[in-house]
């Protein structure tokens, strides 16, 4: 697969980075500031995403699209030792996030549409949602040349969510994208690692893909 057009790449992230920064102009740095209905499914999410983690061993975390920071509490109230590092494309976005998380130990956020520094695991929490006028094909790329970036940043293992194609035809919306859970597991199994989880069992019209590297 050839890389991904720059200016097609640039086109995505300048319409999401709006599209968010509008979201959090709204209704602030609250989870519908980052387009969720509300905490319970932002922290449903993270428990998925995070089954990758080993909290036994103290890691190094990458957080593509990481909004305001909510996964920080998350992580410091599960105990284990880490240091985070945040990402998202949207720099309002990162602004509240240094505000709200200020001074919290070995946790940074940067203004970025991939991970720029190498860590233990990487996760993404909703960042493959909403397309916006993107076709499907422009959109699949983009999430291919996506996980990419956080396979090679990735020590460890990785996780991503994404909507499911298997939501109800009369809830589905057009700016919206639905991956098919089976097509990106296969992807992941094929170019990443033998040990791929795929978790379509926790309520949300959603999957999680959770990639383990070798020891
Ligand atoms: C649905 S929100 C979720 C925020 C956070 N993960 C959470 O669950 O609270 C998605 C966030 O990802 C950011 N985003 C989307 N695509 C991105 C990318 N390729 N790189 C970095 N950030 C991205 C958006 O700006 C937005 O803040």
């Amino acid at each position: 697969m050839p890389p991904m057009n720059p200016s097609d790449l640039k086109s995505i992230h300048t319409d999401v980075a709006k599209y968010y920064s509008d979201k959090l102009h709204q209704h602030g740095d609250t989870p519908r500031g980052v387009d969720w209905n509300g905490e319970q499914g932002q922290v449903l999410r993270f428990a998925q995403l995070l089954r990758v983690v080993d909290l036994a061993t103290a890691y190094s975390i990458n957080d593509l699209g990481c909004g305001y920071g909510a996964m920080v509490p998350y992580l410091q109230a599960a105990g284990g030792r880490f240091s985070y590092h945040g990402y998202d494309v949207a720099e309002d976005m990162v602004l509240a996030a240094r505000r709200r998380h200020a001074g919290a130990p070995n946790v940074d956020f940067h203004v970025a549409a991939v991970p720029t520094l190498e860590a233990d695991y990487g996760v993404a929490s909703g960042i493959f949602n909403v397309r916006l006028g993107h076709t499907d094909a422009g959109w699949m790329d983009y999430i291919r040349s996506t996980l990419e970036a956080m396979n090679q940043t990735s020590r460890r293992g990785f996780a991503f969510n994404c909507l499911t194609s298997y939501s109800d035809a009369h809830r589905m919306q057009d700016y919206l994208f639905y991956a098919d859970p089976c097509a990106l597991f296969d992807l992941c199994k094929r170019s990443y690692s033998r040990n791929v989880s795929l978790l379509h069992d926790y309520d949300l019209y959603e999957f999680t893909i959770l990639v383990r590297k070798a020891a």
